[in-house]
């Protein structure tokens, strides 16, 4: 009998990462591969790797070193992803027992790549870059979260921002056309999913290939599809950010109150070093349309703090525009110098030190904005998506349309199942969580 074919998959980095696998655990279970929990089950281990700054590149290696005495065992390691793509055959070079390196824009190629494998080739790769035309886009997606049904709309950046490897890691920017995106959310509803993630590196920059909607229209279409009761998209880039989104959201009450819009930085200096094209005037116009808007709308950002020659004085407007524009969630991160950016050239001046007091003072500061944030909603009455359990606190735990966590306690006998709606009473906040009550 032939032995079974075995593999593990580990994802390192973004949503856009965690879908890519689902499509990647599709195709192999195509090919006749069952997925393990463990590295010591599988006959192939995968890494799919993450390169936004240096320490998500770091686990990578890590990772393969924590393991790689499993190669004498027989076991075959492949690398996938944003590290593959950047690092390409010196991958080969810095961990000689890995077989197989593919980027994400070559995975339409991992059926022929597989059976090179199995056939005993070793050092394989994959490495398409910025001439791929389409998304990568299979029937056979393994969906992960039994709850939130992913989609790609658009894949890759063309913006180049001074600081980031996207554009390198990801190609060109590609959009899928906007029937082939509903038939999927039918499809993905069809299956029982209500809430939908629409996804992209900037998901609002989408062109319809077919000429047919623009992003506000998909938003709004996808959230039209019967039983789809929450439609999300991350990431959004200010730059094409337009009224229309926020006009879809207020009338549409299945698109989710929430805008992840990242700034960066609140000082015009450092956005143009950032290359942004952008300043911080312009965005708070955004910013201001999102908050006229009928619904609240919940606002969350992205921050590099440290960027090349950003002075105490740019590092204050940062903290003034978190004053102003008062979100519910800030990711902030110390810049990191990534390999081929233009950033690169620019002499990265900012201590170490530096870097990681700015950041302690921002999210300090954040902290103490999200806590009143959060208190203004005790009292109300909310519906949460049920997403798991705590049973050592007694709590169910799911999630607001503003995509806050709400820990509740519920009277009912049998914990509601994942992916069900509650209507909970907000009893007690903190600064990144709600309490409740269902009723
Ligand atoms: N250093 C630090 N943070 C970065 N990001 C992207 N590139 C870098 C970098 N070189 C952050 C940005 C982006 C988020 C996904 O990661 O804030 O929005
Ligand atoms: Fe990391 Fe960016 Fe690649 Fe996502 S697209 S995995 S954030 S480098």
């Amino acid at each position: 009998m032939a032995t079974e074919k075995t593999f593990y998959l580990e994802t390192f980095g973004c949503q856009m990462n965690a879908h890519d696998s689902e499509k990647v655990i599709g195709t192999l279970q195509q090919q006749g591969y069952r997925q393990v929990e463990t590295e010591e089950e599988a006959g192939l281990i995968l890494y799919n790797t993450c390169s936004i700054r240096d320490k998500a590149e770091q686990k990578v290696f890590h990772r393969l070193n924590d393991y790689k005495a499993l190669h004498k065992a027989g076991k075959r390691f492949g690398v996938l992803g944003c590290v593959a793509q950047q690092e390409g055959e010196k991958i080969f070079e810095k961990a000689p027992f890995v077989s197989l390196v593919s980027g994400s824009a070559s995975y339409r190629k991992l059926p022929e790549m597989i059976a090179r494998l199995e056939a005993g080739e070793n050092r394989i790769t994959g490495l398409d870059d910025r001439q791929i035309e389409e998304t990568f886009e299979t029937e056979f997606t393994a969906r992960q979260n039994p709850y939130r049904g992913y989609i790609t709309i658009i894949e890759g950046c063309d913006k180049f921002c001074s600081y980031c490897v996207v554009p390198y890691t990801r190609g060109k920017e590609r959009s899928r056309t906007s029937s082939s995106v509903l038939a999927e959310a039918r499809r993905i509803a069809d299956l029982g999913y209500t809430e939908i993630q629409l996804l992209g590196q900037n998901v609002n920059s989408y062109r319809d290939p077919e000429g047919k909607m623009s992003f506000a229209d998909l938003l709004d279409s996808v959230g039209r599809v019967p039983g789809i009761r929450r439609v999300r998209f991350t990431t959004s880039h200010p730059r094409d950010f337009t009224c229309d989104i926020v006009q879809a959201i207020d009338t549409n009450p299945a698109l989710c109150d929430h805008v992840h819009l990242p700034v960066q930085s609140g000082s015009a200096r450092v956005l143009k070093r950032m290359a942004r094209e952008y300043t911080p005037d312009w965005y708070l116009e955004r910013i201001e349309w999102i908050k006229s808007a009928r619904r609240t709308i919940s606002l969350s950002t992205d921050i590099i703090v440290g960027f090349p020659g950003e002075t105490e004085d740019d590092f204050i407007q940062t903290m003034d525009l978190l004053a102003k524009v008062q979100y519910d969630c800030v990711f902030a991160f110390k810049y990191s110098a990534r390999p081929n950016t233009p950033a690169l050239v620019m002499i990265d001046s900012i201590p170490e030190k530096e870097k990681a007091t700015r950041l302690q003072v921002l999210l300090d500061r954040q902290r103490e904005i999200q806590r009143v944030n959060y208190a203004m909603h005790i009292g109300e009455q909310m519906e949460v998506m049920v997403e798991g359990q705590n049973p050592a606190r007694g709590q169910i735990a799911g999630r607001s349309s503003q995509n806050k966590a709400v820990n509740f306690t519920c009277a009912q006998p049998i914990a509601p199942a994942p992916g069900s709606y509650m209507q909970v009473k907000i009893t007690a906040a903190h600064p990144n969580s709600l309490v409740g009550e269902s009723i």
